[in-house]
């Protein structure tokens, strides 16, 4: 099934509100919300996630994707948690062995939230499958991460596609998801390599008709 997590990273402050109760009659399957915590991205986005977060649970029962671009994941663990997501993904580059990627997994199951690793445009995909079998998703990320509106890298479909063949072959039943420089024009390639949700940004908090443009990327 095609899934829209749509990244409120890029709306203004004054538009917020508007923008995600929009959202919620545009049937967006999951809000994305980019955590960035200045360190293992430039840009710091935690003191506006937590704000927009907030805003989102009182507007929506719509379920939370959280994807943390921070050095410290077991803190931003902690602070998520409590908002109740639906998964909360990290990346693999922010750790620093294999006993603390399987920590975090465990870490975040054991509050009753899905799980989904990560990897950045330069990291290989087969770094990430020993840890396939214990997770809910896989983030293979179609940009760098730390900006919204970038244009999508297409190797980074190559990745995709390899994956989707792995845990077609290995029986791992697990959700692919891709992030960065999907719309409507691209968003075909990333289906046909194997992905099944799709995280949007731009596209579609900058297009005129939200409901128009997220019923069009789930086609
Ligand atoms: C990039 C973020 C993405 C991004 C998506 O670091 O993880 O979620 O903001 O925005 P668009 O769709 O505009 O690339
Ligand atoms: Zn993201």
């Amino acid at each position: 099934m095609v899934e829209i997590s749509t990244s409120i990273l890029n709306v203004e402050k004054d538009q917020a509100t508007k923008i995600f109760y929009g959202l919620e009659v545009a049937h967006t399957d999951y809000f994305h919300i980019d955590v960035m915590d200045g360190k293992f991205v430039p840009k710091d986005t935690t003191e506006l996630m937590k704000d927009y977060t907030n805003t989102v649970k009182q507007i929506s029962n719509i379920p939370i994707d959280v994807h943390l671009m921070v050095e410290d994941v077991k803190g931003f663990i902690d602070e998520y948690a409590g908002f109740n997501p639906n998964i909360i993904t990290f990346h693999v580059e922010a750790t620093k062995s294999k006993e603390e990627v399987k920590e975090l997994i465990d870490y975040i199951k054991s509050q009753g939230i899905k799980v989904g690793l990560s990897v950045k445009p330069n990291t290989k995909i087969e770094e990430i499958y020993e840890f396939l079998p214990y997770i809910h998703l896989c983030l293979v990320m179609t940009v760098e991460p730390g900006l919204g509106g970038q244009k999508l890298i297409p190797e980074t479909l190559e990745k995709v596609s390899i994956l989707k063949k792995y845990i077609d072959e290995n029986n791992i039943d697990i959700d692919i998801e891709v992030d960065g420089g999907i719309k409507p024009e691209n968003i075909e390639d990333a289906k046909n390599a194997g992905a099944n949700i799709f995280v949007v940004g731009t596209a579609i908090v900058n297009s005129d008709n939200m409901e128009e443009t997220i019923e069009v990327l789930r086609k």
